[in-house]
């Protein structure tokens, strides 16, 4: 913000200057030294990096949204959940059945590739420095509804911190392997948290991560 002033107040003494040069001219070189100030101001408002931090997550059966809440709730960050054009039922997420859904997704990565999502574009994307980045695991690995999260977005400048939830797997290496699929972004060890996470236990971790 200060910058912005400085851009501002150099624009307007600028104008100032041009402006004692001419005063045959100055009401009109004042008032588009007026119009320029305000533009610098509104590009650089919508250029300027906020701070803010944002929580994405996709979930199957609700476990990562709990702790996607706590995160937000503790950071006052803003929430975006990773929805499927063609949502997961129960029967869709039985990985004890050969013929389930994502048993078949599993086995062929084409079909991994096909999950779309509802929407992937965040309002003021560019205003968010912080992202926590949420999943469960499947199968060892981040569930692969989130890829196209991450192929659709640019990730440049922002400090990414992957979270996941599972029954028993830690958190492997799926926050590096997502880490690759985005090729930008500062991505952070990640944490796991088991499936009825404890809200004390993912609060402090947040509070800490945010702390440095
Ligand atoms: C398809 C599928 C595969 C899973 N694979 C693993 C696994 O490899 N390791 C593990 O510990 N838990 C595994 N789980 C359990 C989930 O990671 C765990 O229940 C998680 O908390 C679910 O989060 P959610 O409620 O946000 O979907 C799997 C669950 C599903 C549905």
């Amino acid at each position: 913000m200060r910058q912005t002033m400085q851009k501002v107040m150099s624009l307007v003494l600028a104008a100032g200057l041009l402006a004692g040069c001419s005063a045959q001219s100055s009401t009109a070189t004042a008032s588009a030294a007026a119009t320029t100030a305000a533009a610098a101001e509104s590009t650089a408002a919508e250029t300027e990096n906020t701070g803010a931090t944002l929580v994405v997550y996709f979930s199957g059966t609700g476990n990562t949204r709990a702790v996607a809440e706590t995160i937000a709730d503790t950071v006052g960050a803003d929430l975006y959940e990773l929805t499927p054009v063609d949502p997961y039922t129960e029967e869709d997420l039985d990985w004890t059945n050969a013929d389930s859904r994502v048993s078949q997704e599993h086995e062929n990565e084409t079909l991994q590739d096909q999950v779309e999502l509802t929407t992937t574009t965040v309002e003021n994307w560019d205003s968010y420095d912080v992202v926590f980045f949420g999943y469960p695991i499947w199968w060892g690995n981040a569930a692969w509804p989130v890829r196209q999260f991450i192929a659709d977005n640019d990730f440049t400048g922002k400090t990414v911190i992957p979270f996941c939830t599972s029954a028993s797997s830690g958190i492997g290496s799926s926050g590096q392997d997502l880490a690759a699929l985005a090729g930008t972004g500062d991505w952070q060890e990640g944490q796991r948290f088991a499936s009825q996470a404890d809200a004390s236990e993912v609060a402090a971790w947040a509070e800490d991560v945010l702390a440095g």
